[in-house]
């Protein structure tokens, strides 16, 4: 069983062996390994059973090693690395040969983040390379958001995990590449689309949405908690459909009277969506038990991290 603690020195120690530790970042947990050694990097993906094709991000600890993998960087990805890191922003770059294969599914770009998070900056910063980490949760199931969701899962598969408490953000980051000198969001996440155009003006939006898409940014088949059916909307819609003693309720702000209360779970009583997003994956979680089949999820307003709420809902929602 992984130990779960705050000792950088043990998870660089691991780390430089070639194995896997589990680090926290204000986003999610992610899943670590020497990003620029092909074996720890073919760990990760066996231990998340995540396929081939799926590239992992490259997580550096300061600004200007970016530049040491990466053979270009556009003027406005320069400006929101500038602005926005460390923080919840994932920028695609075209890579250099530094940056094995593996790590980036073949494709000619890298996928590179500075975390926010002050233990993992400290461990980035002490390491002599780049550390590549997918979100620390099996293929295919919700992020995990504190460390006791990553011992659940992984604790069997990995060596350390570094205790950082609970995520501050709670939702992956936002995923932004390029096409030519335009950018485009891929995924969207813990920056909003509200706060990238204020800084770089107009931004297209190209969400995955095949299971397998050119820009893997997300797969359509995400998010969903366990053999759980996600269903959107308010409960007595599906009424006549599905058993409701075997099904509870996310709702933004607050309870339904019309519905057993042991049964909802409130994203947020303040009507704060950054909250909400913060409380997402824990309340999906939380309901990954017996006896429960079906959770049906009302959508956030769409404006700031309600989008990205939003996305993640329909992702776990189109699971069959
Ligand atoms: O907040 C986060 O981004 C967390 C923390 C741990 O940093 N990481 C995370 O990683 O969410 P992961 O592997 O679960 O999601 C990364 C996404 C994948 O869906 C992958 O397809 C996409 O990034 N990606 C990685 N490299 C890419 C590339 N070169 N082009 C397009 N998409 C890429
Ligand atoms: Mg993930």
């Amino acid at each position: 069983m992984a130990v779960i603690g705050q000792d950088i020195d043990e998870a660089i120690r691991f780390l430089k062996d070639g194995n896997l530790v589990g680090i926290p970042t204000e986003t999610v947990y992610g899943l670590a390994g020497n990003a620029l050694d092909t074996e720890a990097v073919l760990k990760i993906f066996e231990v998340k059973e995540r396929p081939a094709f799926d590239p992992l991000i490259v997580h550096i600890g300061r600004f200007e090693a970016m530049s040491e993998f990466v053979i270009y960087v556009p003027e406005k990805a320069r400006k929101l690395a500038i602005n926005f890191w460390p923080g919840p922003l994932t920028l695609i770059l075209p890579k250099n040969k530094r940056i094995p294969e593996v790590v980036t599914s073949g494709l000619p770009t890298v996928a590179v983040r500075i975390p926010d998070h002050p233990l993992t900056l400290r461990l980035l910063n002490s390491l002599p390379f780049p550390l590549a980490a997918p979100s620390a949760n099996p293929f295919g199931y919700v992020s995990p958001t504190s460390a006791r969701h990553v011992a659940d899962q992984m604790g069997h598969k990995i060596s350390y995990i570094l205790d950082g408490g609970v995520c501050d953000i709670g939702i992956e980051s936002t995923i932004i590449g390029f096409e030519g000198q335009d950018p485009v969001i891929y995924r969207l996440g813990g920056k909003s689309i509200e706060e990238i155009e204020n800084l770089i003006g107009k931004v297209k939006t190209v969400l995955a949405s095949s299971s397998r898409p050119d820009a893997p940014g997300m797969l359509l088949a995400h998010y969903a908690p366990g053999s759980k059916k996600v269903l959107l909307g308010q409960w007595h819609e599906y009424q006549d459909q599905i058993n409701m003693h075997e099904t509870v309720l996310i709702r933004f702000k607050d309870t339904d009277e019309k519905f057993p209360l042991n049964r909802q779970a409130v994203l947020s009583e303040k009507g704060d969506l950054r909250e909400a997003a913060k409380n997402l994956f824990t309340t999906l979680r939380r309901f990954d038990i017996k006896g429960i089949s079906y959770i049906v999820a009302e959508l956030m307003p769409e404006e700031g991290f309600g989008r990205a709420i939003n996305d993640r809902l329909r992702r776990a929602a189109s699971v069959d």
